[in-house]
């Protein structure tokens, strides 16, 4: 190998050597930044079952008529029978959530 040679290949290897740094570099920020910013999964349901039954249930008569101690399975025919009267009051889920605020409630 001639000296002029060795140099050229030292050269490359330094080249080569920079390229790898530069994009090394490049590439770096961009992952610690990572997902912090996503935004929380959004549910059609956002209403706790206290604050459904506030806003919805109070629509026709006061919430005193509500607000009684009822049996677990008297709440579930309550609240099929105010669904029954309003059809778009709640949806599945919301009612769902509803019942089981009325049950352990009262
Ligand atoms: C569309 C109007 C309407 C909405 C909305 C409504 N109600 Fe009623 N509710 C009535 C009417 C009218 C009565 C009385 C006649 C009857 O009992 O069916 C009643 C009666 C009741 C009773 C029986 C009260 C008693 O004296 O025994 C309960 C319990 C009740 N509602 C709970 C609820 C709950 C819980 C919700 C929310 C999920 C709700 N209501 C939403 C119209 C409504």
């Amino acid at each position: 190998m001639t000296g002029k040679r060795v140099v050229c290949v030292a050269m490359l290897l330094l080249f080569l050597l920079s390229l790898a740094l530069f994009t090394g570099c490049t590439q770096s920020p961009n992952e610690p930044r990572g997902n912090n910013q996503e935004e929380p999964p959004q549910d059609e349901v956002t209403l706790t079952g206290a604050e459904l039954v506030e806003t919805r249930c109070a629509q026709c008569h006061s919430l005193d008529r509500v607000s009684r101690e009822r049996e677990d399975q008297d709440w579930l025919e309550h609240t099929e029978r105010m669904r029954a009267k309003s059809p778009d009051l709640l949806t599945d889920e919301e009612a769902k959530l509803v019942l089981e605020y009325l049950q352990e409630t009262y």
